[in-house]
């Protein structure tokens, strides 16, 4: 591509020509000119009629005219004053191309008579023509990589201009990474070539725009330019680079699988494939993270995929591995470390281990039951144990040392009230909402002998028929001991202040407790017995109860009257006067009651007086009658009963009184 034309150069060049055309020959018998190309339009060439020796006048009479083979009009000649003046713009890279010489021959016809003249009219060059490069830019693609002092050929500039004119110097704009290597094979033909002189990186410097001048020898210069645009190639030279030197996450033993941990980041300067990037766990990872956790090759998410569990692994380290695709890869590592968090999702848990069980009822107080620990697998204040007990009574938890206890008897057991204890123990840890654990532990008091027998009465009152049978029940006793087992088992007893006499009259089962009639009861002889009776449990150590039974005899009318003539005064004095005491008598029954109240009755028709001086004494009196009518043969006789239902008599008293 040209320059277009300035007007300052076109001046320049009219000054040119004017030197120019003294330099015109003459020895050839030629005329020779010589003018510059592009000169202006009537532009002075030569005097071409006066220096062809024709007069002025003569060139229009003999038909003067100019030929010029193939060039057209570029040049014209005045036939007024027969000056060859330039007539439109005279190329000489036009006309000639590169060759050295250009002319324009001229041929200059006359009539009247023919002649013909040769005239050259020699084109110089000037300096019209910047260098040219073919394109206006000239791509580069330079892999990173390529060493300092490699060179890349460049396509140089061309002149249309001969000679100096076309003899290019070439600059190169500033550049740190590149300078010019020119070769000259000879005066006109260079090989250009651009030699590295800095390692190239495409990381800080992608492109380089370069601008390569080539400039001509002409006066002035002229100067052509062309872009070297210079793309560098990528090389994968550089490794990929996590944003954080580490990630730290914290996460709930809770959290659900699926979560997302946290999202890698790296970033590869190079390009395309060299920078995309492949994450991965490291080779090496052990299996229970690749259990747990699972990380997207692309996206760099690492994922939970498992259960967390404070309590099993309380943090992971991850190497995690970023990989770009060059060929060959680089890589890089990090670490991602998780931190579990606890959760209270483990409730405390209670162990028991007996000591004294069942336990006595008589067991001191303080006395240790049974150990407590409890224990749970979380920490902090989630591992926190308290510990309750329920019923609250009659044991109570006693803290030995952290998570300690010992079950611990606190007030007096009693077997017969409550026999067993169905304790819960509940472990209560410190989360929100906390968890509790609990226990059930089944308490049996075992029973002591602490419980004598007891009769329901202290004193059985018994009445009993005199006369009756050998192996009448006098009564059952029954005594109960609050007891168990052999502590309740009795065994009935005459106490030691029993006395013989009662022994010989009753017997006791041992076993029924009844007590029967053993020997004869006879009310006139005794009449009321006390047998004390003991109740005495099968225990090792006994313990005794007692009772009294009272016997008391009925009585029976078993007893027929008996008199007895205390004094008597006989036979009778006839002049015995009257109310004279003869005889004293005393009654008497044993049987008691009305079976022992006794009266006397005299036989009637006798003389004679009963009175009554005393409970069952009489005195028997002579009557005033006449004692003498009083015969013998009649003696009077008592008789004398008692005053029971079922009257008993006595009269065999009736003879003996009276033997007269
Ligand atoms: C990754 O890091 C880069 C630069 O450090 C930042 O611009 C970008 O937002 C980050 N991406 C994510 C997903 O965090
Ligand atoms: C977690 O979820 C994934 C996908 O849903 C499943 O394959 C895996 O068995 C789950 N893990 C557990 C511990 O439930
Ligand atoms: C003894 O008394 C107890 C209650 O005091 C009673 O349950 C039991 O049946 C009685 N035994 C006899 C043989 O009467
Ligand atoms: C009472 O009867 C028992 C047997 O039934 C007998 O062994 C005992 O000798 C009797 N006692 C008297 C005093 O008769
Ligand atoms: C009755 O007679 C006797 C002798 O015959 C006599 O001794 C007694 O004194 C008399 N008694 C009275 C009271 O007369």
């Amino acid at each position: 591509m040209l320059f277009p034309r300035q007007e300052g150069k076109g001046t320049l060049r009219l000054l040119l020509c004017v030197l120019l055309l003294a330099a015109w020959k003459t020895g050839s018998g030629q005329v020779h000119y010589s003018v510059p190309e592009e000169a202006k339009h009537g532009t002075f060439v030569g005097r071409i009629a006066q220096d062809l020796g024709l007069e002025l006048t003569e060139l229009v009479p003999r038909l003067f005219r100019v030929a010029s083979k193939g060039h057209g009009d570029l040049l014209e000649v005045n036939l007024q004053n027969g000056i060859l003046f330039v007539n439109s713009r005279i190329d000489r890279e036009e006309l000639c191309g590169q060759n050295l010489e250009c002319s324009i021959h001229l041929e200059v016809i006359v009539d009247k008579p023919l002649q013909v003249f040769h005239v050259v009219v020699e084109v110089k060059d000037i300096n019209d023509n910047p260098p040219v490069f073919r394109a206006r830019e000239q791509r580069f693609f330079i892999p990173e990589s390529r060493l300092v002092d490699s060179r890349f050929p460049i396509e140089g500039a061309a002149d249309e201009d001969i000679g100096t004119n076309a003899l290019l110097t070439y600059t190169l704009s500033p550049s740190d990474y590149f300078s010019l290597d020119v070769q000259a094979s000879d005066e006109l033909s260079k090989s250009l070539s651009l030699e590295l002189r800095k390692s190239l990186d495409r990381e800080e410097t992608p492109e380089l725009h370069l601008l390569l001048t080539a400039t001509d020898g002409g006066k002035p210069e002229l100067e052509g330019t062309v872009q070297l645009l210079i793309t560098v190639l990528d090389v994968n030279d550089n490794a990929p680079l996590f944003a954080q030197a580490g990630y730290r996450v914290h996460l709930l033993e809770s959290t659900a699988n699926g979560t997302l941990v946290t999202t890698l980041n790296a970033s590869d300067v190079d390009e395309g494939v060299n920078g995309e990037i492949v994450f991965s766990f490291g080779s090496d990872v052990p299996l229970n993270i690749q259990k747990n956790f699972k990380i997207d090759s692309s996206s760099g998410e690492i994922r939970l995929i498992g259960r967390l569990d404070y309590e099993e692994t309380k943090s992971y380290e991850i190497q995690v591995k970023a990989v770009d695709k060059g060929n060959p890869p680089m890589s890089n590592h990090c670490k991602v470390l998780v931190k579990v968090l606890d959760v209270n999702d483990n409730a405390p848990q209670l162990a028991i281990t007996p000591l004294s069980l069942p336990v006595r009822e008589d067991s001191p107080l303080g006395t240790v039951i049974a150990f407590v620990s409890v224990s749970d697998r979380d920490s902090g204040v989630y591992g926190q144990v308290t510990c309750s007990l329920m019923p609250p009574i009659p044991f109570k938890l006693v803290s030995t040392f952290k998570n300690y206890y010992s079950l611990v008897l606190d007030s007096a057991l009693d077997r017969e009230s409550v026999s067993n204890y169905d304790l819960l123990l509940t472990a209560t840890d410190g989360g929100k909402p906390e968890l509790t654990g609990t226990v059930q532990l089944l308490i049996n008091v075992l029973d002591a002998n602490d419980n004598a027998p007891k009769f329901d009465k202290s004193v059985y009152n018994i009445r009993l028929l005199e006369n009756a049978p050998n192996g009448t029940l006098v009564i059952k006793l029954n005594a109960s001991d609050a007891d168990d087992g052999i502590n309740k088992e009795i065994v009935y007893l005459f106490s030691d202040l029993v006395l013989d006499n009662v022994k010989s009259k009753f017997k006791i089962d041992s076993n029924s407790g009844e007590i029967t009639v053993k020997g004869e009861l006879d009310y006139e002889d005794c009449n009321l017995y006390e047998i004390n009776i003991d109740a005495v449990d099968r225990s090792p150590f006994p313990l005794t109860g007692h009772c009294k039974v009272i016997v008391k005899l009925l009585d029976e009318n078993d007893n027929t009257p008996e008199m007895a003539i205390t004094s008597i005064s006989l036979p009778v004095q006839e002049n015995a006067s009257v109310g004279a005491v003869i005889a004293l008598i005393s009654l008497s029954d044993r049987d008691s009651g009305l079976n022992g109240q006794v009266t006397c009755t005299l036989s009637p028709h006798v003389p004679f007086k009963l009175v009554s001086t005393f409970k069952n004494y009489y005195s028997l009196g002579a009557p005033k009658t006449d004692l003498m009518a009083f015969s013998p043969s009649h003696p009077p006789c008592l008789v004398v009963g008692d005053m029971s239902e079922q009257q008993d008599l006595n009269d065999e008293h009736c003879a003996k009184l009276f033997k007269v």
